[in-house]
């Protein structure tokens, strides 16, 4: 077995060794600017994990993870035009650096070479893995569009946040995982084993980053602190502080949704206010733990 950071160097190496197009460097730039900008390559890494776990070849994996990889960027790009977000790793967003057309092209082709990578798998993974893929990038789209849904709607259930958290990010993790199962030779059930387990791990990253879009530090976080507030996402924080706000603090939260012109610290300060009297961080925290017990007994399993 290799360990994460291996896997993670591996990738790395293998990703600088890619020769994408320089022209038209409008379409092509944004590809090495993002990539560049690093991350944690965590679905890439479970794509090699996966393989690994079943004594599979990572070599044989790491078109698999590269197409994981470029994938998730792309979401990331498009999310950020979404999201009006300004700060993603630490320095501009694709639109914000270049233009918003840009950004959308460069993304829609980096999906394309996403697409090119799996391809170089041979029969019968390849179909396996395309199935796999063609399913979680169908989620991805419906969870990105409930999560946008979901800025306009005051009645959304913890239920409907945990299925659209499922679907935008859960799926992702959980099908890099089961990808590299499948190029590493695992059986369906344990292929849907690794799965569950990355679904719970994917809830609970997501509950993570829920907690850190308000509670990080902005030089660790590399995005806006405070963005999901200003945009009236719907995260775990938000629905649990309005279950549980008194009359006041829900008049406070309700106002500051409504508000169509405002200061945004000012709106960042004011809901997190409420967040702190309700010890929200704790509950999230107890949630995401719980997601990650989860996670570990489904890896159990195996
Ligand atoms: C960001 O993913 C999008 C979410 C699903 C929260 P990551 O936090 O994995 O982003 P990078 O790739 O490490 O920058
Ligand atoms: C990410 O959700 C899900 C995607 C499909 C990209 P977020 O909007 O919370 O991701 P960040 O916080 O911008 O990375
Ligand atoms: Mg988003
Ligand atoms: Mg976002
Ligand atoms: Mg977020």
């Amino acid at each position: 077995m290799h360990t994460r950071k291996a896997l993670q160097q591996q990738f790395e190496q293998a990703l600088k060794a890619q020769n994408f197009p320089a022209d038209p460097p409008e379409l092509y730039e944004p590809f090495s600017y993002i990539l560049g900008l690093g991350g944690k390559r965590l679905r890439p890494v479970l794509v090699l994990m996966g393989c690994d776990l079943f004594g599979g070849d990572i070599e044989e994996a790491i078109d698999p993870a590269l197409a994981l990889e470029l994938f998730h960027n792309f979401t990331l790009i498009h999310d950020d035009i979404m999201d009006e977000a300004p700060i993603r790793r630490g320095q501009p967003t694709v639109h914000k650096q270049f233009n918003t057309n840009i950004a959308i092209l460069s993304g829609d082709v980096m999906l394309v070479y996403a697409y090119r990578y799996i391809s170089k798998l041979k029969p019968p993974v390849l179909q396996q893995v395309l199935a796999v893929f063609h399913d979680t990038a169908i989620k991805v789209c419906e969870g990105q569009q409930y999560d946008m849904n979901f800025e306009q709607r005051e009645d959304v259930s913890i239920a409907e946040y945990l299925d659209m958290i499922s679907l935008k990010t859960a799926v992702l993790l959980a099908g890099a995982l089961k990808i590299g199962a499948y190029t590493g030779g695992a059986d369906e059930s344990d292929a849907q084993r690794l799965y569950d387990f990355g679904k719970h791990l994917g809830l609970a990253f997501q509950l993570q980053d829920d907690l850190l879009d308000t509670y990080g530090e902005s030089g660790d976080f590399g995005k806006q602190v405070g963005g999901d507030i200003i945009q009236n996402k719907k995260t775990f924080l938000w629905l649990k502080a309005l279950e549980l706000a008194d009359e006041a603090q829900r008049a406070v939260l309700v106002q500051w949704s409504s508000a169509q012109e405002f200061d945004p610290a000012e709106k960042v300060k004011a809901v997190k206010a409420v967040y702190n009297a309700l010890d929200i961080k704790s509950l999230t925290g107890e949630l995401m733990q719980e997601h990650y017990g989860m996670a570990l007994a489904a890896l159990d399993e195996i």
